[in-house]
Formats: structure tokens, C-alpha cells, sequence
């Protein structure tokens, strides 16, 4: 098959609308032809999340828990964010998601508190597939006298129930692990390891970062114990957001002020977060409702009491878009020559989201990105936050691999374009040792 891509190669991702919805992001119009493949790092955000923002800096930038009407109005905003984010996830109540700067801050958050509830369970499962971010932090617990599992991925870069089970016993406290790769896009069977977790006694931490832009989230489906999120991976601003069931994060041990209650989501908040990014990150969830409305034919339907539905509706052809888009672009990289880590099996394309790692044999990783920038496409070279998924690769922690990570605005002619460039490297002379 030839390298060199066009149109026609690879059905048309149902009739999903990415041109249409590509429209509702300034940035992509911006940006004219810069091809934002790098969206694992930071997602892009729709004028939808713009407008809250500058709403909220405009109208009441002010501090809450006043008895005016602009402090009311931020208790509000934040009040509707949370019920939207309960939403998107599948809380049971709103107390139940809390804000914050970003996830990693929030693991930490959750190791302290877990730290003190140790005792004759002290055994925490990490794995080393996931972002450094699920990792370190848990490992920081060694202090406080905890011992630690690792759940290792198998060679198809994929972490498996069956490598669990014989980890867990009565002294597994936690198992933590994420519900995507961020490396190499390989989805966890998180149902499985809920199960087997439960069982032992013990509970399952989520970092949710990198599946949330990808797919539904329903932490009751999941039957996980705690969830986290960042909202710049997932078309709002910079910041965080966590999810636990409600009576553990009540019975949880955590850091507050003494006048702040013994309560969620309280007592997960410490002090000030950025609200006009929680009000960016309500906006995100309703931009994901529109399209939910949008792809099951109520795109006029006023926004009514089904946010749920729609988020669901939204995520679920969103997946579906993202599988075709992972398909062709796992076509067009064989095609390159690359070398892809993980799954590359086009029947287990539903086992992955639309994120590769690879290498171009010949090439250093830093020789692809720079190509791809002179070439106004933005993708990233290095370790991946994840330097033990490296090692465990044989890759050199330096120069690591090569990633692209797509998300719902992406379509198949930038695929192409990606395809080109990297046929084209290959046609030079090789200037390294990838
Ligand atoms: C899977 C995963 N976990 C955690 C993080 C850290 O997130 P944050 O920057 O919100 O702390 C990232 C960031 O890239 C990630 O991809």
C-alpha cells in the first residue's frame, strides 16, 4: 500500500461532525493549518468555555460565600460545575466531585490521607505503565511504612486482571492505576480490577486523565472507588477535578482548616481554586451535552435535565469517531515504517484510544518532532512523564519515543498530512539510533 495518503482510504468515521465542531474551537480557526496532534498534552477549548471564562472575570470575579449578589453568583457557578462534572462521570451526588489545580496535586492529596489509614493493610499496588503522576506519589507513602506491588503491562503495552489477582491479598490497601495510557493509549480493564480489588478489601484509585476525552466515563459501571481528572485534557482550562464515593472520602483523614467541615467536598478543597476555570470546565461539560444533542438528532433541544444522557450520548460517538481515527492512523504509520509500541492489531483498536507511540528506525524521536514542527504539525518526543514505561521498552529515558495523541477534532486529512511528512523523512538519509 503507498505511503503517500489521500482521501478515500478508510471509512469516514461514521458521520460524525468534526468539521462542524472543529468551527466552535477559535484556536483551531487560528491556527489556520497548525495541526494540534499533541493533545495529550492540553486540549484545545471550545468558544463555549471562552465565554465562562470571560463571563465569569467579567460579571463576578469575586470571592465566594458573600451575602451579594456577585459572591451568590460564584457559590452558583460553582454549585452548576459540580453538578455537571457529577454528571459527566456518574456521581451519585455533586458533594462527591471536588476541584482543584490539577490531578497530580489531588493524587498526592488522596496518598496523604490514605498514608494514615494504613495499618495492618499496607501493601499499595501501582503499575509501570501509568504517568509518573500515579506513581510517585503513592511511592511517597514509603515513609509512612507502606510496601508496594507492581502490576506490570504485558509486551502488547496493555495491563491484564490475571497479572492483579495474584498481587492482591488481606494487606492490599489500594490499587492504583489509570484508565488509559497517556504513553501508548491502551485502555485498563478497570471493571475487572474493581472486582478483583473488592474482593481482597481493598479499593481502586483511577486517574482518569488521559481515557476521559475518549470515551464514557460511569464510575458506578466501573464500580471504582476514586476517580481523577485533569480539565485541560478535556476541552477546559487549567484544572482538577476528583471524584470519590462519598462515605470514603468522609471517613478519609485529610488536611483542612479548622473551620472548614469534616466533609466532602470540602475537606478535599484546600483553600482557593480557580474558579473561573471551574466555570471553563461546566462549559466543557455542556459543549460535550451539545453534542450529544447534536448526534441523536436534538440538536434544537433546549438543555433540559439529561445532561447524563447527553454527555453519554456525546462520549460514545466520540469513541466511535476516535476508533476510526485510530485505525487509519495505525495504517498510515506501518506504511511510514514506524515502529508503534503497543497495541497495533487494528481488531483491538476498541482496547485503545487515539493516542501512538512510536519511533521511525533511523531516526532519533527529536528528528520526527522537529520535522513535524517545520512542517506546522505539533506532536511530542521524550518519556512521556512515564520514564519506567520507557525502561521497560528499552528506550532511553532521554530521547524516549514519539507521540501523537488525537481527540475528537482531529480528522483523517491531517492524518494524511502527519502520513506525508513522515514518508517523506523516511525518503532522507537516517541521522540516528531509534
Ligand atoms: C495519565 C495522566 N495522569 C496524570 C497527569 C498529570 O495531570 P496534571 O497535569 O493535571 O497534574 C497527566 C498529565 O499529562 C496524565 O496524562
Amino acid at each position: 500500500m503507498s505511503a503517500r495518503n489521500g482521501a478515500g482510504t478508510a471509512a469516514a468515521g461514521d458521520d460524525f461532525p468534526a468539521e462542524a465542531l472543529r468551527a466552535e474551537f477559535p484556536a483551531l480557526q487560528r491556527a489556520r493549518s497548525f495541526v494540534f496532534f499533541d493533545n495529550a498534552a492540553g486540549a484545545q477549548v471550545p468558544q463555549l468555555v471562552l465565554d465562562a471564562v470571560n463571563r465569569h472575570l467579567l460579571d463576578h470575579n469575586v470571592q465566594r460565600g458573600g451575602r451579594y449578589a456577585r459572591s451568590l453568583a460564584v457559590d452558583d457557578s460553582i454549585a452548576r460545575a459540580r453538578a455537571a462534572v457529577a454528571a459527566l462521570v456518574g456521581a451519585l451526588r455533586p458533594e462527591e466531585i471536588a476541584f482543584g489545580m490539577n490531578a497530580t496535586s489531588f493524587i498526592r492529596l488522596m496518598s496523604l490521607a490514605i498514608g494514615q489509614t494504613l495499618r495492618d493493610r499496607d501493601e499499595i499496588i501501582v503499575t509501570d505503565l501509568d504517568h509518573e503522576a500515579n506513581i510517585a506519589t503513592w511511592l511517597a507513602l514509603a515513609d509512612s511504612g507502606a510496601k508496594f506491588r507492581w502490576w506490570k503491562m504485558r509486551g502488547d503495552g496493555c495491563l491484564h486482571s490475571e497479572d492483579l489477582a495474584p498481587l492482591l491479598s488481606g494487606r492490599t490497601r489500594l490499587v492504583a492505576c489509570s484508565a488509559a495510557s497517556n504513553a501508548l493509549g491502551s485502555i485498563t480493564d478497570l471493571r475487572s480490577a474493581a472486582h478483583l480489588a473488592h474482593a481482597a478489601g481493598a479499593e481502586l484509585f483511577v486517574d482518569a486523565v488521559h481515557f476521559a476525552p475518549h470515551a464514557p466515563l460511569n464510575v458506578q459501571a466501573l464500580d471504582c472507588d476514586y476517580l481523577v481528572c485533569s480539565g485541560y485534557k478535556i476541552f477546559a482550562p487549567h484544572m482538577g477535578f476528583m471524584w470519590g464515593r462519598y462515605e470514603l472520602l468522609r471517613a478519609l483523614p485529610t488536611f483542612r482548616e479548622e473551620f472548614i467541615a469534616d466533609e466532602p467536598p470540602g475537606k478535599i478543597e484546600a483553600g482557593t481554586f480557580v474558579y473561573e476555570n471551574v466555570a471553563g470546565m461546566d462549559a466543557a461539560v455542556n459543549y460535550l451535552a451539545r453534542i450529544g444533542r447534536l448526534v441523536t438528532g436534538r440538536a434544537g433541544a433546549p438543555q433540559a435535565q439529561t445532561l447524563r444522557e447527553d454527555t453519554r450520548h456525546a462520549m460514545q460517538a466520540i469513541q466511535s469517531y476516535e476508533r476510526t481515527l485510530s485505525l487509519e492512523l495505525a495504517r498510515v504509520l506501518e506504511d511510514c515504517g514506524a515502529r508503534i509500541y503497543g497495541i497495533d492489531d487494528p481488531a483491538r483498536v476498541p482496547e485503545r484510544v487515539p493516542t501512538f507511540c512510536f519511533n521511525m528506525p533511523g531516526f532519533l524521536p527529536q528528528a520526527v518532532t522537529e520535522a513535524a514542527a517545520r512542517a506546522d504539525i505539533g506532536i511530542r518526543d521524550g518519556h512521556m512523564y512515564a520514564p519506567r514505561l520507557m525502561a521497560r521498552l528499552g528506550l532511553a529515558r532521554e530521547s524516549g519515543a514519539v507521540r501523537v495523541s488525537l481527540v475528537h477534532y482531529n480528522t483523517l486529512a491531517e492524518i494524511h498530512r502527519l502520513g506525508n511528512l513522515l514518508s517523506d523523512l523516511r525518503a532522507t538519509e537516517p541521522r540516528g539510533e531509534a
